[in-house]
C-alpha cells in the first residue's frame, strides 16, 4: 500500500489573528492583576527561543520525557491498536512522535497545529522516512473544535499530548480539553499524555530560572512581539523576568516585573505600571499521578497506565475514554 501526505491549506496572516491578540492583551492588562496568555509566546522566535530551553541543562522535562518514551517505546507501543490513527495535539516537537510511530503498527498520523508552514514541512519529511504512513495534517487550534480527516474515520484512534502542555491550561482548562479531546477521538479512544510531575521546589525553580537566561528571553520576547505586532512602546528593559513555585496551586508562575513606575501605550490604550508590578504571563502547573488520575477520571478517562523516570520527576500516562 502506498502512503500519501496530503498538504495543509496555507493560512494567511490575517486580521482576525490581530484582532484577537490585541483584544486578548487590552483585556489582560486591564485586570487586576495584569495577565497575558502563555500562548502569544510561540511567534517565530519564541518557538525558537523554547526549543533552546529545552536543551539547557536546567529544562529537564523535555529531557526527560524523551527518555521515558525511548526506553518504554515496546510498552507504549503495546497500547496503540495496531493499524490506529495517531492524532498529535500541537505537533510542536515531532521528535517524540517519530519515537512512537517507529515502535507501534500506526496507519495514519495527524499532526494538529495552528503553523500550517510548519505543518506543511514536517509531514512532507514525515512521508519520506515512514513509507507507508499516511500523514494527514490538519491547521487548527487544537483546543477548539475541528473536524478529523475522513481517511481515519473507520481506524482506532489515539491521541498523543506529550510535553506537559496540558500544565499551562488552567485545571478547568485542563478539564474542558480532556473532554473535548475524548469527543473529538470517540469512544474506545486512548490517549498519550505526558504530564510533568510535582517535585522538590527548587528543581523546579531552577528549570524555569536557567543560569543562560534563555527563559527570561523567552518572556521578555513577549512584549518584543506587542511592540512589533500591536505597535506597543513597551520598554523591555523597563523589566525582568521572574519565575516563582507557589506551592499552594503546585504552579511555576511566570511574570514579567516592572523595575520602574511606568506608562505603556497600545493602540490608544493607556497601562500604568507600579514599581515591582507584574504580568503574569504563564503557570506550569505540575500534577501527582493521583491529581492527573482524579483530573482524566473527572473528564471522561480512565488512567490505565502511567510510565515515569527511575526519579520520578516526569509522567507519561495512558489513557481510555471509559
Ligand atoms: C510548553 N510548556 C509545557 C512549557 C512549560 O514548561 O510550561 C513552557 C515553558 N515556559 C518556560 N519554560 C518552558
Amino acid at each position: 500500500m502506498t502512503a500519501h501526505v496530503r498538504l495543509p491549506r496555507i493560512a494567511v496572516p490575517d486580521d482576525a489573528g490581530r484582532r484577537a491578540f490585541l483584544s486578548d492583551v487590552i483585556a489582560g492588562l486591564s485586570a487586576d492583576p495584569k495577565q497575558i496568555p502563555p500562548k502569544y509566546f510561540y511567534d517565530e522566535r519564541g518557538s525558537q527561543l523554547f526549543e533552546v530551553i529545552t536543551r539547557t541543562p536546567e529544562y529537564y522535562p523535555t529531557r526527560i520525557e524523551t527518555g521515558i518514551l525511548t526506553e518504554q517505546a515496546g510498552a507504549i507501543a503495546g497500547f496503540v491498536p495496531t493499524g490506529a490513527a495517531l492524532v498529535e495535539f500541537g505537533a510542536g516537537s515531532l521528535a517524540k512522535a517519530r519515537i512512537l510511530l517507529a515502535a507501534a503498527s500506526v496507519k495514519a498520523f495527524v499532526p494538529v497545529d495552528i503553523s500550517a508552514a510548519y505543518l506543511a514541512g514536517e509531514a512532507a519529511r514525515f512521508s519520506r522516512e515512514l513509507p507507508g504512513l499516511d500523514v494527514l495534517p490538519v491547521v487548527a487550534d487544537f483546543t477548539a473544535p475541528f473536524v478529523l480527516p475522513a481517511e481515519i474515520a473507520a481506524l482506532p484512534k489515539v491521541g498523543f499530548f506529550p510535553g506537559s502542555t496540558i500544565g499551562n491550561f488552567e485545571p478547568h482548562e485542563a478539564a474542558a480539553f480532556l473532554r473535548h479531546a475524548g469527543r473529538l477521538l470517540g469512544p474506545g479512544a486512548r490517549l498519550i499524555i505526558g504530564v510533568d510531575l510535582v517535585k522538590d521546589p527548587d528543581t523546579l525553580t531552577r528549570a524555569y530560572n536557567d543560569a543562560a537566561g534563555v527563559t527570561a528571553e523567552f518572556n521578555l520576547n513577549l512584549l518584543r512581539r506587542i511592540n512589533r505586532e500591536l505597535g506597543a512602546n513597551f520598554d523591555l528593559s523597563g523589566f525582568w523576568h521572574r519565575a516563582v513555585y507557589n506551592r499552594d496551586l503546585r504552579r511555576i508562575e511566570m511574570h514579567l516585573a516592572s523595575r520602574v513606575r511606568q506608562r505603556v501605550r497600545i493602540d490608544g490604550h493607556c497601562f500604568d505600571f507600579r514599581r515591582g508590578e507584574t504580568i503574569h504571563t504563564e503557570s506550569s502547573y505540575k500534577y501527582t499521578p493521583d491529581l492527573f488520575r482524579t483530573l482524566a477520571a473527572g473528564s471522561g478517562w480512565r488512567l490505565a497506565e502511567t510510565w515515569t523516570d527511575r526519579d520520578g520527576w516526569f509522567a507519561v500516562h495512558a489513557l481510555i475514554m471509559a
